[in-house]
């Protein structure tokens, strides 16, 4: 259990969002990549687990369904927010998760301090790898939503193209090239990348709670924030933001439900990478 004092980092809408695009992407990826990589008996096996075909696909179709929902109720979000209820700082500020000028100062400091000529930055509310990641999602959920719904419709969407474009172009076979690789990419990249930025870091193994409770620590929010937590301190906003911490039995069951994720992912991308290594020799 948590200590010291708690503050609230992810609002409750926020979390759920993130909990939908878990269950959905590790449902997309399980049942996705046996296809990728049929000729391996791991793959063969993951497949028959998901119920073998048709019912695998099917359990795909229902995972890209709820990243549709996902992303649908994140962009009425922003749309409320931003259009109804007037809010600021979405484009510019330290509360943007677009990149902004800062950033790329940070990014320079960040390498001085890896190559140890330089010290630790202090970082704002969104930190620049956070907000390539949220950016990628946005983009990666965009290639494969567009890409997949050619693969789940390919006679529709064969029909949509004009006849000429349809006669030398291929497109169920352009998506189906683009759908793979873009998800060995994603795929890749969360498991490796995002968890080892995340819940794999010394202080936060096994699991980074904060996006399932919401909360963090007063020392995180110092060491990993320190410019965001000292302006809500100067605006007198901090107390605000305190939250209770997460009882033992919260924590039990967030590392009941992340720990088997974060192992699942991590075998998966041990085979995608040995298989990628057997393709490329
Ligand atoms: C978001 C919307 C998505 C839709 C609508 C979608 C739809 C599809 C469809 C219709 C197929 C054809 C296979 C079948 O009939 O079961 C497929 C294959 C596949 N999907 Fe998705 N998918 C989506 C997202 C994802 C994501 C996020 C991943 C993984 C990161 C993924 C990984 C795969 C893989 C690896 C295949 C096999 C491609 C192959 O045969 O090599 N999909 N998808």
């Amino acid at each position: 259990m948590k200590s010291s004092t708690n503050y609230l980092r992810f609002s409750f809408f926020h979390r759920f969002c993130h909990f939908l695009i878990i269950v959905s992407f590790f449902g997309l990826v399980l049942t996705g990549m046996p296809l990728a990589f049929r000729g391996y008996d791991w793959a063969r096996w993951l497949y028959e687990l998901f119920g073998g075909y048709p019912t695998a696909g099917f359990i795909h179709r229902i995972c890209a369904i709820i990243t549709f929902f996902a992303a649908f109720i994140h962009f009425v979000f922003l749309f409320v927010s931003i259009s109804v209820q007037k809010k600021k700082g979405f484009f510019w500020g330290p509360n943007s998760l677009l990149i902004q000028p800062r950033d790329v100062f940070d990014i320079v400091c960040d390498i001085k301090w890896f190559l140890g000529i330089g010290k630790r930055p202090d970082f704002d509310r969104w930190i620049y790898w956070e907000k390539f990641e949220y950016l990628s999602l946005m983009w990666g959920t965009l290639v494969m939503a567009v890409t997949g719904l050619i693969l789940w419709f390919p006679v529709q969407f064969t029909k949509i193209i004009p006849l000429t474009v349809a006669s030398i172009v291929d497109l169920p076979s352009i998506a189906l090239i683009v759908h793979r690789y873009e998800a060995i990419l994603a795929a890749g990249f969360i498991f490796t990348i995002h968890f080892f930025h995340t819940h794999l870091l010394p202080e936060k193994m096994p699991v980074d709670e904060a996006i399932f409770t919401g909360a963090i620590t007063e020392e995180e929010f110092k060491h990993e924030r320190f410019i965001h937590y000292k302006r809500l301190e100067s605006q007198r906003q901090l107390q605000n933001c305190e939250v209770a911490p997460p009882s033992l039995f919260v924590t039990f069951l967030i590392r009941l439900f992340a720990i088997p994720i974060l192992i699942a992912g991590l075998v998966m991308v041990g085979f995608m990478f040995s298989a990628l290594i057997v393709w490329a020799l």
